[in-house]
């Protein structure tokens, strides 16, 4: 008997990766049920997020997707988003279409909690692939939904690999670092997808042609997506190719057998403004905190990317 599918709410930053991460997890409901897409302000402004989610549902084909509108900055801090990587709008590179699709009403902080309030307990997994703005507010406002949560299995921090928006910080834990704190220290199982992985899930030129001979619109997408994408991190990093961060989130959920990880303590830095929004991971397990995340460090990258173009064929 086949497992029902694992029902998640994708909260995220529309962005290129975010984009991909979404259209392999549409292109996936043997393995996933998306109860809904919450968009926060993070790559670009709030507007374009929830603007983008839609874009990309309708090119999945799946315009009945709900799409939320969540938080339009960080809890604490000024937002700060990264136009130079991916463009004004948050998905330069091909030309996109406005969407057609509605924006459903409900605020999406609102929409978490209804949805973990309703559903069963421990049933829904939540997919964070930006600042962790829209989990944190609704488990201050709502501390009852915490214990209800399944799992987080999000895409943020850094550990061996350091920053790439500060020296010390990556971008979704830097942008809202007290929410990050609080999902940090939530209790929550979580599994977190850091740059120390997903600078080993690089584009090259063999991967981005196989979504483009995949002959469809999505293929066609996604690999001006990660020609657009990839400029910035090549010329930064002198790498071949650009890391697809988020996609590595929702590829966990559909084979977890793709990474490799440790269950370690990662605490936040939010006082220090040199290293703030830090993921201070204890991998060698020199202190005695409690380990509150499976790290993520390693994975089969071509595995990966057959597993991204196979699904994302299927649209
Ligand atoms: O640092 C990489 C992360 O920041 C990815 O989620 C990317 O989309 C941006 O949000
Ligand atoms: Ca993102």
């Amino acid at each position: 008997m086949t497992a029902q599918p694992r029902k998640i709410i994708i909260d995220t930053d529309p962005g290129q990766d975010d984009a991909v991460a979404i259209l392999l997890a549409l292109a996936s409901p043997d393995e996933l049920e998306v109860l809904g897409i919450t968009a926060v302000a993070g790559n670009v402004p709030l507007a374009l997020t929830q603007k983008n989610a839609r874009i990309v549902c309708e090119l999945a084909g799946k315009p009945q997707t709900r799409v939320f509108a969540g938080c339009d900055k960080p809890m604490v801090r000024p937002l700060v988003t990264a136009e130079n990587v991916h463009g004004k709008t948050g998905l330069d590179g091909p030309q996109m279409a406005d969407p057609t699709m509605p924006l459903q009403e409900a605020h999406a902080v609102d929409f978490i909690i209804d949805t973990l309030r309703r559903e069963a307990p421990h049933s829904v997994t939540l997919c964070p692939l930006g600042p962790l703005t829209n989990i944190a507010t609704a488990m201050q406002r709502a501390p009852d939904i915490i214990p209800r949560i399944r799992q987080i299995v999000l895409m943020g921090g850094a550990y061996f690999e350091v920053g790439n928006v500060t020296p010390a910080a990556e971008f979704n834990i830097y942008v809202d670092p007290q929410a990050a704190q609080i999902v940090f220290g939530s209790g929550v199982p979580l599994v977190v997808m850091p740059l120390d992985v997903t600078h080993k899930a690089l584009t090259t030129r063999a991967r981005i042609e196989a979504f483009r001979n995949l002959g469809t619109e999505p293929g066609r997408m996604v690999a001006e997506w990660t020609d657009f994408f990839e400029r910035f991190d090549m010329q930064k990093y002198g790498s071949e190719g650009a890391p697809l961060h988020d996609p590595c989130v929702i590829a966990y959920l559909i084979d977890p057998s793709l990474f490799e990880g440790r269950h370690v303590n990662v605490e936040i830095e939010t006082q220090s403004e040199l290293t703030m929004g830090m993921t201070v991971a204890d991998w060698w397990g020199v202190t005695k905190r409690p380990a509150n995340a499976l790290f993520i460090g390693d994975l089969d990258a071509d595995r990966f990317y057959a597993l991204l173009t196979e699904r994302i064929g299927r649209l």
